[in-house]
């Protein structure tokens, strides 16, 4: 099981870090009025401004606080975690969020929006641009430049992730966690089936969501906070000890088949890539698509390259006559699918990873 001590540990961690803060806060403020009041500034708003612009970095707000302000009335939120390679401007975080402010309909779920911050620098970037941000911090290790696909540092993001979530779901929180390099172009909300615990997007779907052959992403989910997604999490994020070396999407088609998820009863589904694509299998119909992934696709400035075209083509789309013009289609991918065939002949991809 996922250990109380491993959140306690972090949430410890994360107390150690704010203590530090209020410390270095309440000396910048001493010395800040010792410096007012020399120069005889009296101004108190002179006094604030100045003070909030010295801190070193910015303090997170805590987890149920943060929670608690995007959450839907059913405690329903939606996840994403971000790095600094991510993060920085004309990268994969501004494309999501214009993806939320170009798609149809998907504006107000923004309001929902939780972002993860795996370093100090995303979580400043992601207060610059948005309300809901938080500061998740791992002992030893450095998450903020680009992690290189299989890797340890990408291997411990990838299961950070996974045990922040299960944490989530004891919560009571139900989410949809998105990668970021997915774009939102309508409301996903009308696509779930009703009656299931698990549902999960698929690099490649072959037509029958209950089937588990399907190839599931874990880049996108829509999870329901119950007794059997709590255990289903835990038993998930401990077998990564019988699988050493593989990332979380691996694992998960590893145990898809375990009499364990019908024993516990866990409702699984695949979602369509009609509604839910990616560059290894587009929706097609642009009448109809939720969500595009950059999966199949290796390489930050390749996912950027062919997301911008993503958005331009759904622009097209959108302010286009739809009755009258021959139907816009995707023109995307591009640089992805070069960077995915040329990876694939090299042989990285023995474990048949997607992302
Ligand atoms: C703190 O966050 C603000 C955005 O709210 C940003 O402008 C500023 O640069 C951040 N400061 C640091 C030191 O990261
Ligand atoms: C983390 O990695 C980045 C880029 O490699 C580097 O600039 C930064 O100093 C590192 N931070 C820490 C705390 O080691
Ligand atoms: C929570 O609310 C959203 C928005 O109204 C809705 O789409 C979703 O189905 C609800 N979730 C549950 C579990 O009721
Ligand atoms: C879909 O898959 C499930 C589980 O394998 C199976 O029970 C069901 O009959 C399939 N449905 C169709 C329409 O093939
Ligand atoms: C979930 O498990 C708890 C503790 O085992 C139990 O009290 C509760 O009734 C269960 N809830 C449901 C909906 O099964
Ligand atoms: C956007 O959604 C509305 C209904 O919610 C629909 O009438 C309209 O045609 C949609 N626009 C596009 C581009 O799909
Ligand atoms: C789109 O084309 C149809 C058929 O030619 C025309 O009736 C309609 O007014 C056009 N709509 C717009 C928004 O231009």
């Amino acid at each position: 099981m996922i250990s109380k001590t491993v959140a306690l540990e972090v949430d410890q961690k994360v107390y150690n870090w704010r203590w530090t803060v209020k410390v270095a806060a309440v000396f910048v403020g001493v010395a800040v009025a010792c410096l007012v009041l020399s120069n005889s500034l009296p101004s108190s708003s002179y006094l604030f401004s100045k003070s909030s612009g010295f801190r070193g970095f910015n303090k997170s707000i805590p987890l149920d606080v943060v929670l608690n302000r995007a959450s839907m009335k059913n405690k329903t939120v939606i996840i994403t975690t971000l790095n600094n390679a991510w993060a920085v401007p004309n990268s994969i975080f501004d494309l999501f969020l214009e993806s939320f402010r170009i798609g149809n309909n998907t504006q107000k779920l923004v309001n929902h929006l939780v972002v993860i911050c795996m370093d100090e620098k995303a979580h400043s970037r992601c207060l610059a641009l948005h309300p809901h941000c938080y500061y998740l911090p791992t002992e030893g290790a450095n998450f903020s430049s680009e992690a290189v696909f299989m890797t340890p540092d990408y291997l411990q993001m990838m299961w950070r992730r996974i045990e922040f979530l299960a944490n989530l779901l004891e919560k009571g929180y139900s989410f949809i966690f998105s990668d970021t390099d997915i774009m939102w172009l309508r409301d996903p909300f009308l696509h779930f089936y009703p009656d299931a615990d698990f549902q999960i997007a698929c690099d490649y779907f072959w037509g029958n969501s209950s089937d588990v052959n399907n190839l599931p992403n874990g880049g996108f989910n829509y999870v329901k906070s119950t007794n059997r997604t709590i255990q289903f999490y835990k038993y998930w994020y401990n077998s990564r000890e019988r699988f050493p070396g593989l990332h979380d999407q691996d694992v998960l088609n590893n145990i898809k088949h375990d009499p364990f998820i019908t024993e516990i009863g866990l409702q699984l589904r695949f979602l369509n890539t009609a509604y839910f694509g990616g560059f290894c299998e587009p929706s097609r119909d642009l009448n109809l698509v939720c969500t595009m992934h950059a999966n199949c696709c290796v390489g930050l400035d390749n996912k950027v390259h062919d997301l911008q075209i993503l958005l331009k083509d759904w622009r097209r789309f959108t302010s286009s006559n739809q009755t009258e013009e021959p139907k816009v289609s995707w023109s995307v991918p591009q640089y992805c699918r070069t960077s995915f065939e040329h990876r694939k002949k090299q042989g990285d991809f023995s474990k048949g990873h997607k992302r």
